[in-house]
């Protein structure tokens, strides 16, 4: 529960706060030192920036692995599956060039290859058990450098041979995927023409035929990177065209088993000047029948790529701009369209060899990954994970590479809720993090828990520190570097300094986190990547008072209501008063956030912690609380010292109330009365600030209005936190009313109204004030009537919704002052009115 202060008497505090710097203050030049070298993180976590999909992390299988179906066999392996399984859940693309030159033949026999595998598997559970007899596997393996030789070369060449798959291969490619836990996509071939260049569908239903007669789920594309059919098969196809393609399949779908099942397109190439306008006219003809808008990106071609692009802040740049075109793209012609980048990877022409395949290749990897989640991208498919090329997952000996890794920390680690996360100062472009919530779904993790991921390109150590209201959150870190000798080209990574490897076909070893130290700083060495699990870091609860001014708006809005009613009948409240008590409320309010803080540090030592906490880093961020409340202290008194002397002394007065409130949610259930009794001080200080001395008949009934009003929304805020203050010993009204809250909050809100009704006639109100309350009455009713408090999300909109409740307020206020000289003096103009002077 923050503490939230009323501007009052700062000096007595200042000095009691510096007291305890004494003994701290010798090493404080050495604290700061460090401080400075580390690279402040700034988080923005009120609101996630965009949800991706629970399969955003996505892969690919390249159709070409289908030119000689044999190998295909390949998806057999256990310990591929295992792998693949690992990265569930998933989408599984088969797609890329090949796609628009297999051609399905329902009569074609099954090789030799596939055949003694489904042999291996008659009697057994297909997904439990089976593999691919040893001898078969090993002669596919010592065939397919010469496979691979061969599909280069045509693509390098590109002149594509048309090749025909079997029933027996969608078999495998399905089985793989089910049995993984994947969803598979299947790019249907877009290049059968009839005469008149349409779409020839009579393939694609023969096929769909197939699949539903086997109950297949399957996802459908047609086409790969249609911009360059030109250049691959000597066709063109304008994007009109390909639209109608798309709307033609979409009416076979419906016809068929596949009604709900969905539809992607139209996998098109990076967004440069036709291209663009072809997804434009794509968008336009056949945008309405897809699912989501799918692109390919790659940073670089392959075969030129160096170690030093690799690592190159610059071109991770060039992604931002064109998913930038992309998204302009799809808001002109289909807004609010999901868009899916539907192949991407390091370098085309199957990755820079020697480099798409090694450590180095990750840095690309998680930069697209946090670009592509923070930018609105819901899906990121990785080519490939298994097969041709250098920029695979695993490599053909199954061996999961650096990439897989990676790929397999951020499934566990990295949740759907996408935030912002910036690096403060000119490292940001070479020291790139990037922010979620944490998946839960990792048994170790919960709501409320944050994934920080960062890269550092820098040739140095780098150290990150954790926004000041997070500093002393326990960290898990997940640190990723490269083994042995070839440094940044190895194909072996450690996680935490524990080498990562399969423990067996069937098992993946454990991610073992490294706690850090509380109050540490984030430390990532040159060239490294890693995860940091900000634990109990409650994005949307506790951190919002730190961030949101709706804190402050309830701090100075008794205030605003006191000296409204204060001003001279007809006139306009004082601006004056109103700006120096706002600026004395953003002031203590800080200032509240920060020992508040620094209170509740002390207690988690005592109670949640052991005592033997290691204090080292953290009284860094004490010393440097201190000499940020110290300012705020200095600066609020200032503001106090511009009131009258009653004033002063009224708010000397308040001081008990500051010191004992953070005391109280550990000693009564009451603390939001204690709260209540602070915060609402204003109503009583505004008055005297204008009139020299309180009115009890006014203030009183004020003071006590503002307190009902306190306990109303304090309460409905503390059910948010309820669970865990009840876990480590906090007390509030939440855990006292429980289910009754409702009928205590209405009683409040009575108490509140009548209250008010009271300071209306002992002020000689007038009918907007009364209209006013009667307002009043309805937003409270609506809110307690329609409050959730099981609901985090609903207490919080009720809580904020309170600062309109004490603007309507303020409004009746000012607006039945203005009326009481209308009333009684109408005929006279008064220039007075409105010039915003009493
Ligand atoms: C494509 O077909 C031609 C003629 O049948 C053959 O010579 C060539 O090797 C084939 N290319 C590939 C990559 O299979
Ligand atoms: C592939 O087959 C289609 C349909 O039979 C045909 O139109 C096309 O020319 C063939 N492509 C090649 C490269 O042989
Ligand atoms: C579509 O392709 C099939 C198989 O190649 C062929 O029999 C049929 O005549 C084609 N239809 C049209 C309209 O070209
Ligand atoms: C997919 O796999 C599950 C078991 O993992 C199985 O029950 C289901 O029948 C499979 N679906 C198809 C269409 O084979
Ligand atoms: C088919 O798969 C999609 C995911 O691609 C899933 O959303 C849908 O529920 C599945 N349908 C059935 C009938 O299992
Ligand atoms: C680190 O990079 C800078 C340039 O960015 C260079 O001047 C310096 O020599 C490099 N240091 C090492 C140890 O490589």
């Amino acid at each position: 529960m923050p503490l939230r202060w009323k501007p009052g008497p700062p000096l007595p505090q200042l000095l009691l706060l510096l007291g305890p710097l004494g003994p701290l203050s010798p090493r404080a030049p050495v604290g700061l030192a460090q401080a400075d070298a580390a690279a402040e993180l700034d988080f923005s976590t009120e609101r996630p920036v965009h949800l991706v999909s629970p399969a955003f992390l996505s892969f690919t299988i390249d159709a070409n692995l289908a030119t000689d179906p044999r190998f295909l066999t390949f998806l057999g392996s256990t310990k591929l599956r295992t792998l693949a399984r690992g990265l569930s859940p998933a989408y599984l693309r088969f797609g890329g060039t090949k796609t628009d030159f297999l051609i399905f033949d329902p009569k074609k026999e099954p090789t030799f290859e596939e055949r003694s595998y489904w042999q291996s598997q008659v009697n057994r559970d297909m997904c439990e058990s089976g593999s691919i007899p040893s001898d078969v596997e090993k002669r596919l393996q010592l065939e397919w450098p010469f496979q691979e030789q061969l599909l280069l070369r045509e693509q390098y060449q590109k002149k594509f041979n048309n090749s025909t798959y079997s029933r027996s291969s969608v078999d495998m490619l399905y089985t793989f995927a089910n049995c993984s836990g994947l969803d598979l996509i299947f790019g249907l071939n877009a290049l059968l023409r009839t005469a008149d260049l349409q779409w020839n569908s009579s393939n694609a239903q023969l096929l769909l035929d197939y699949c539903s007669s086997k109950n297949y789920n399957i996802s459908w594309e047609l086409g790969n990177e249609p911009n360059s059919f030109r250049k691959k098969a000597g066709i063109f196809i304008d994007g009109l065209q390909l639209g109608e393609d798309f709307v033609k399949l979409h009416k076979l779908l419906a016809k068929s088993t596949f009604k709900t099942v969905n539809l992607y397109g139209p996998d098109i190439g990076q967004p440069r000047g036709k291209t663009v306008k072809m997804l434009t006219s794509f968008l336009k003809a056949g945008g309405e029948v897809i699912d989501s808008v799918t692109w390919h990106h790659y940073y670089l071609n392959g075969r030129i790529a160096t170690k030093e692009d690799f690592l190159n802040p610059d071109v991770l740049d060039t992604f931002a701009s064109s998913v930038q075109k992309i998204f302009q793209v799809v808001e002109e012609t289909r807004p609010h369209k999901k868009v899916w980048l539907g192949e991407t990877s390091s370098a085309y022409g199957g990755g820079a060899p020697l480099l798409s395949n090694t450590f180095a290749a990750g840095f690309m990897w998680l930069d697209k990954l946090g670009l592509s989640a923070r930018m609105g991208i819901e899906v990121v498919m990785r080519q490939v994970l298994f097969g041709a090329g250098n920029y695979h997952l695993v490599d053909q000996n199954f061996e999961p590479l650096p990439d897989y890794w990676l790929s397999l920390l951020f499934k566990k680690l990295v949740g759907t809720n996408v935030l912002r996360a910036s690096v403060k100062g000119p490292d940001s472009r070479k020291l790139r993090v990037y922010l979620h919530c944490t998946n839960i779904n990792h048994p170790r993790y919960k709501e409320g828990d944050l994934t920080l991921y960062a890269l550092n390109l820098h040739n140095v150590t780098k150290r990150l520190q954790l926004p000041y209201h997070l500093f002393d959150k326990q960290v898990d870190k997940y640190l990723v570097k490269p083994l042995g000798p070839d440094g940044l080209l190895s194909k072996s990574v450690q996680l935490n300094g524990q080498t990562l490897k399969m423990v067996d076909d069937h098992t993946l070893p454990a991610l073992t986190e490294k706690p850090l130290r509380p109050g540490s700083t984030l430390g990532l060495p040159a060239f490294s990547y890693g995860f940091f699990v900000i634990r109990n870091a409650k994005p949307y609860l506790r951190l919002m008072r730190l961030d949101k001014p709706i804190g402050t708006w309830l701090l100075y809005l008794p205030c605003t209501w006191s000296i409204g009613l204060a001003a001279e009948p007809g006139c306009f409240p004082d601006w004056y008063m109103l700006s120096l008590f706002g600026t004395g409320a953003v002031l203590m309010r800080g200032a509240g956030c920060t020992i508040n803080d620094l209170w509740d540090r002390d207690y988690d030592k005592k109670v949640v912690r052991t005592a033997n906490r290691p204090i080292a880093a953290g009284d860094i961020s004490i010393f440097q609380s201190f000499i940020f409340l110290g300012g705020q202290l200095t600066l609020a008194l200032g503001v106090l010292l511009c009131l009258n002397y009653y004033s002063i002394a009224l708010g000397a007065a308040s001081l008990l109330l500051v010191i004992t409130y953070p005391l109280m949610k550990r000693i009564t259930y009451w603390p939001q009365l204690a709260l209540g009794l602070t915060f609402n001080w204003g109503a009583l200080l505004g008055w005297s600030a204008i009139k020299g001395s309180c009115d009890p008949s006014v203030c009183l009934p004020l003071y006590f209005s503002g307190i009902m009003w306190t306990l109303i929304y304090d309460t409905i805020y503390a059910h948010q936190d309820k669970s865990d203050d009840a876990l480590i010993g906090l007390k509030s009204t939440a855990l006292r009313f429980h289910e009754n809250t409702k009928r205590w909050l209405s009683g409040f809100g009575v108490a509140m109204l009548g209250a008010l009704s009271l300071v209306g006639v002992n002020s000689a109100q007038t009918v907007p004030y009364y209209t006013a309350l009667a307002a009043v009455g309805a937003h409270l009713a609506h809110q307690i009537y329609t409050l959730d408090i099981h609901r985090p999300e609903d207490c919080w909109d009720k809580f904020t919704s309170n600062r309109t409740l004490g603007l309507i307020v303020l409004l009746g206020i000012v607006l039945g002052n203005l009326w009481k000289e209308k009333k009684t003096d109408e005929a006279k103009e008064n220039p007075e009115i409105g010039s915003g002077h009493p």
